[in-house]
């Protein structure tokens, strides 16, 4: 069974800072979402994260840096839309994908020439990484296509029986959804987001704005041959283990029969109190759970939220309503449509 860590206790955080050391992976905590974090630098420990997880060796690994001296460390080139990017917004959750420099093994990259980097806000993730002085590569602490793990219980359920050693109790998540991956496309003026998350779009273009730049989706985001280029974008992610259906919002907020068709064993998942009011307007009587009164509140709860739903025997399936597609909504919708993919 894992150990796990409390991290006021400094002789626990030794204990972690040498369960890595020894090339073992340990699952911390971070603003977003629990990371299995490993040393970058070590094949071995990365090999060890692939296995823990189920995870495919193609679909690569953020690596987490104390700060822009140490992703120095890690890129070819770093161009300078993309240090002010990492300027403005470290630490905190956005991750951007640079050319990799040779100190990056393969593995951690999928063997692609890019490497992803964050720096976590989370101060247990910042302090291990301090004492432990070199990178950390960190994917969610799930097994692969799981639900992200935003408490160190979840963690426990996720991967304590695979062999994890250890995890430590940073306590809740504060944001409840993975970082925003980008790539800033300097000769294009242009910064594409590969995965929507906790960084708001509408952040990342009023930046934007400020440099001249202009912020798109990323193109190929459905490849599953060339995983490459859009990793954690498998049409099916995050998924509970029951049906889920996600419902348009055009569709619930203009269709009149919508609602018709609910089941009784369906649960009905509501993203914000505002959308409640705006179901009920619709005719919705089924059985709903309310995620938050905002959007904020809804992204922290989202997955414990999930697990919830996949564990209570009363519902068979959850009929997703989306919410709107401004702020924190639009990762939202993008996890949820990700658990789904049925129709109603
Ligand atoms: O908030 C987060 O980002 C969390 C915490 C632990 O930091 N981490 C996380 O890692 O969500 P993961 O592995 O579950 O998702 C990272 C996403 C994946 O979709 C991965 O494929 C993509 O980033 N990614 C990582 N390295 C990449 C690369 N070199 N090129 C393209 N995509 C990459
Ligand atoms: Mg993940």
């Amino acid at each position: 069974m894992a150990l796990v860590i409390d991290p006021q206790i400094v002789e626990q955080m030794q204990w972690a800072l040498r369960i890595l050391k020894s090339d073992e992976p340990v699952a911390l905590p971070t603003e977003t979402v629990y990371g299995l974090a490993a040393r970058v630098y070590s094949p071995l420990a990365l090999s060890r994260v692939f296995a823990l997880k189920g995870r495919p060796y193609f679909d690569p690994l953020i690596a987490h840096v104390s700060g822009i001296a140490m992703a120095k460390e890690l890129v070819a080139e770093l161009g300078p839309t993309t240090q002010k990017l990492m300027q403005r917004f470290w630490p905190g959750p956005l991750t951007l994908l640079c050319k990799k420099s040779s100190k990056v093994p393969d593995l951690c990259t999928g063997g692609s020439p890019e490497v992803a980097l964050r720096q976590s806000a989370h101060p247990v993730f910042a302090n291990l990484l301090t004492n432990l002085g070199e990178p950390l590569a960190a994917p969610s602490a799930n097994r692969f296509q799981g639900i992200s793990p935003t408490q160190y219980q979840h963690v426990l359920s996720e991967l304590g029986s695979y062999g994890l050693a250890a995890v430590v109790d940073g306590g809740p998540a504060e944001l409840g959804i993975e970082s925003t991956v980008v790539r800033v496309l300097e000769t294009d003026l242009r910064i594409e987001v590969l995965r929507p998350g906790a960084t708001p779009l509408e952040d990342l273009q009023s930046f934007a704005a400020s440099v001249g730049f202009t912020v798109s989706a990323a193109r190929s985001v459905l490849d599953a041959q060339t995983m490459h280029h859009a990793p954690g974008q498998l049409a099916k992610h995050y998924s509970p283990g029951k049906a889920v259906v996600f419902l348009e919002r055009d569709a619930w907020l203009n269709d009149a029969q919508v609602f018709l068709n609910l089941e009784p064993k369906d649960l009905v998942l509501v993203v914000n109190d505002a959308d409640l009011e705006l179901a009920k307007d619709r005719g919705l009587k089924a059985v709903y759970w309310v995620l938050g009164a905002n959007l904020a509140q809804s992204a922290a709860r989202l997955f414990a939220e999930l697990r919830r739903f996949d564990a209570d025997d009363k519902f068979n399936r959850l009929v997703v309503l989306a919410p709107e597609p401004l702020g924190l909504g639009v990762a939202i919708a993008d996890r949820l449509r990700r658990a789904g993919g049925q129709e109603l």
